[in-house]
Order: structure tokens, then C-alpha cells, then sequence
């Protein structure tokens, strides 16, 4: 194995097709959705420079993409995927350590969320900063809740108007926010004032 993971761009175009083929085999095998995406939305990341892929030389390995809502005030890491032969070698960690660090660098002020029920992503997420959340902490943007319809959860998503479902919501603050001195916040007791 040679596996190298880049910043996708127009050149990888040609793997949009496969990496979808992966997304509908992985909702089929979990039984939970994973949202639908079409070749011409996974290329239009690619040629926006906002996802990653691994490849093995030639071969697709695995890829994640960045999403924006609410004007990039969150952004979500999603649609993660390695493919099965590939599985375990840790090439996950390396797709989202390398997609995470994307994403705060081109947008520094959005909050990074994600909504997952695989114990591997929760494990990834949290080694990347990520805490768990409720719902209300995430964004109200329609066009990521309207991403849950093909999953067999959405009855349950909807019933419960989109404050709680299976997923575990994760939250990453900006990188803005981690900029914050902290060492502004210490209170010093009156006694050491004088
Ligand atoms: C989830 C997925 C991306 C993991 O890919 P991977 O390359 O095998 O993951 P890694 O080897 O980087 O493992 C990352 C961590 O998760 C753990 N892990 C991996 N698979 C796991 C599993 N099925 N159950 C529990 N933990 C798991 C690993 O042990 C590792 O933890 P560690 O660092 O403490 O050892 C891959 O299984 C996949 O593509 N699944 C189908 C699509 C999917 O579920 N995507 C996520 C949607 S939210």
C-alpha cells in the first residue's frame, strides 16, 4: 500500500463516480443513511478545493468533503468514507485530521459539527476537539437537516422536530474561537490587586 491522501481538485474528477458507488453500498450494508450525493456534487467539491481524497496510487481509498450553512457559520466535515478493503489502518483518522484542518483554514470563523452513529467517527471527532452537543447547538440551515431524509431515522428526526434523534451531534469551535486568550479571562483576587 502507497496511500497518499491530497486536497481533492478538478484532477480527481474521474473518481466521483466511484466514491458515490460507495456511498450507496455503505447505506445498503448499515441500513442507515448515509445521504445521497450525486457525481456532479462530489466533482463540484473537488473543483472547489473544500474535500479530501485518498488513493492509493491509483486506486480511490477514501474521501470527505466540507459543507457550508448559514453563511459558513457551520461548516460539517461529511460524507466520510474508506473503502472496506481499506478499513482499519487508521485512513479515516488521516482523511478527517487532514479535511479538518482544511476546513478551519479556509474558514476560520465557522463552528466544524458532524452527526454520526459510527463509533469510529465518534472516536475520530473527539481526537480532533469535537464535543458532543444537543441538537440546539447545531445549525437550523435546512439544507443540512434536508440531508437526513434518506436515512430510516428521519420518522423519528421529524416526530421529535429535529431536537434529538439517533446521531450524536459533535461540535468543534472555530478556529477564531480557539484563538481566545484565555489568560484574559483569570480573575485576580483583590488582595493580589494592591
Ligand atoms: C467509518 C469508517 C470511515 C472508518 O474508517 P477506517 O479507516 O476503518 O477508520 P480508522 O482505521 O481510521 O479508525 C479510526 C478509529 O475508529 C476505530 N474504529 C474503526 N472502525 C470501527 C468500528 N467499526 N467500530 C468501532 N470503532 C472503530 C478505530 O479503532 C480507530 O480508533 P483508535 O484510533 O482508538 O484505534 C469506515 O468504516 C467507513 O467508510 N464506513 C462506512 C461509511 C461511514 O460509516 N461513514 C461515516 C458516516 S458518519
Amino acid at each position: 500500500m502507497d496511500i497518499k491522501i491530497f486536497v481533492a481538485s478538478a484532477v480527481h474528477v474521474q473518481y466521483a463516480e466511484e466514491i458515490c458507488r460507495q456511498y450507496a453500498l455503505s447505506a445498503s450494508d448499515r441500513g442507515t443513511g448515509i445521504a445521497t450525493r450525486t457525481p456532479e456534487y462530489v466533482s463540484n467539491k473537488m473543483e472547489k478545493g473544500d474535500s479530501v481524497i485518498a488513493l492509493d496510487g491509483e486506486t480511490l481509498v477514501g474521501f470527505c468533503y466540507i459543507e457550508g450553512f448559514e453563511e459558513k457559520k457551520y461548516v460539517s466535515n461529511s460524507g466520510l468514507i474508506v473503502v472496506p478493503d481499506y478499513r482499519g489502518h487508521g485512513i479515516a483518522m488521516q482523511i478527517k485530521q487532514k479535511v479538518f484542518a482544511l476546513a478551519r483554514d479556509k474558514y476560520p470563523k465557522s463552528k466544524v459539527f458532524g452527526i454520526t452513529t459510527s463509533s469510529a467517527v465518534m472516536k475520530i471527532n473527539s481526537s480532533l476537539g469535537y464535543i458532543p452537543v444537543t441538537y440546539s447547538e447545531l445549525t437550523r440551515d435546512e439544507g443540512f437537516w434536508k440531508g437526513c431524509a434518506s436515512c430510516s431515522n428521519y420518522e423519528i428526526l421529524k416526530s421529535k422536530e429535529y431536537k434529538m434523534c439517533m446521531c450524536t451531534a459533535m461540535l468543534a469551535p472555530s478556529k477564531e474561537e480557539m484563538k481566545v486568550d484565555l489568560t484574559d479571562q483569570i480573575i485576580v483576587p483583590e488582595h493580589e490587586e494592591k
